[in-house]
């Protein structure tokens, strides 16, 4: 246990994982209760946000769960409220959630499009929309956005929602960032590469012809490092920017890829 977020009182979206094991948004929960933080577990999966609770508990730490699906403003009016209610307060608001529907163009339906926005870009909005007074009115907070280097690359196959959609949150971040500036709060985007999360399978493994093993295999090699990253990366760095160690950092977006988008031609 450290105590580097010692009193901070944080909001995950997303903080189950979509399958078995530990994706981006647990490992954060988990990271941020480690290091001293009261939690507030989001997630449309009440399920899923409850196992990432059994471990805080199981590791001493604070937290509670809220069910909330993220596209819906009276949810994330809800999700703010009811961290008001159990802390009285908000330090940091980590927007994990994201989902990627492959395709282009042509084959992406209208419906698809829409669902990606409204739940990679328009919930930041709207939980930034009922965060954000709050953390004025205390004259702090961090804001955390999760985008990804599909915002700013792109990879071996099509995933133009998506991608349009992470870019939208550097841009959005950057505003925020910008007009809150003098008030205390900050706002930065965390660009992940590729990590080794059940997201991934449950995206992505159709564009691999259904083989995790050979489409994990092909991601490890496109890594300069030889290895995807894992959740507990973004974890990591997360931390260092919900903490006062990065109160000169705002309007960032960090890559955090092992030098993936280094490379001019990464496959
Ligand atoms: N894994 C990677 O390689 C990678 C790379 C770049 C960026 N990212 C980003 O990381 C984030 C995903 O992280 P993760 O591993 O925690 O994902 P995940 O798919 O495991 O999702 C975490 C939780 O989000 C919840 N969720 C989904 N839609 C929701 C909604 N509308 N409202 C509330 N909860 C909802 C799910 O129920 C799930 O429990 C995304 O923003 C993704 O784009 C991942």
């Amino acid at each position: 246990m450290g105590d580097r977020l010692k009193g901070k009182v944080t909001v995950v979206t997303g903080a189950g994982s979509i399958g078995p094991g530990i994706g981006n948004g647990k490992a954060t929960s988990v990271l941020y209760a480690r290091e001293g933080a009261k939690v507030v577990l989001v997630d449309m999966n009440l399920e899923a946000a409850n196992e990432t609770k059994s471990i805080i508990d199981g590791e001493g730490g604070e937290c509670i769960t809220v069910e909330a699906d993220v596209t819906r403003s009276s949810d994330c009016k809800n999700i703010i409220d009811e961290c008001l209610r159990a802390y009285g307060r908000i330090d940091v608001l980590h927007n994990n959630v994201g989902i990627e529907i492959p395709g282009g163009v042509e084959d992406m339906s209208e419906e698809d499009w829409d669902k990606t926005m409204a739940v990679n870009l328009k919930s930041m909005f709207l939980t930034c929309k009922y965060a954000v007074p709050h953390m004025v009115a205390q004259g702090r907070g961090s804001i955390i956005n999760i985008s990804s280097i599909n915002a700013i690359r792109n990879l071996p196959y099509i995933t133009i929602a998506y991608s349009a959609s992470k870019a939208g949150v550097i841009a959005f971040t950057r505003e925020v960032a910008i007009q809150y500036a003098s008030k205390g709060v900050r706002a930065n985007a965390i660009l992940p590469g590729m990590m080794n999360t059940p997201m991934v399978v449950a995206a992505l493994t159709g564009a691999f012809g259904g083989n995790v093993e050979q489409m994990m295999k092909t991601r490890d090699g496109m890594c300069p490092t030889g290895k995807q990253g894992e959740p507990w990366d973004v974890a990591s760095l997360s931390v260092f920017l919900a903490s006062d160690d990065a109160k000169y950092i705002t309007g960032a977006a960090l890559v955090l890829d092992g030098g993936l988008t280094c490379i001019v031609k990464p496959f």
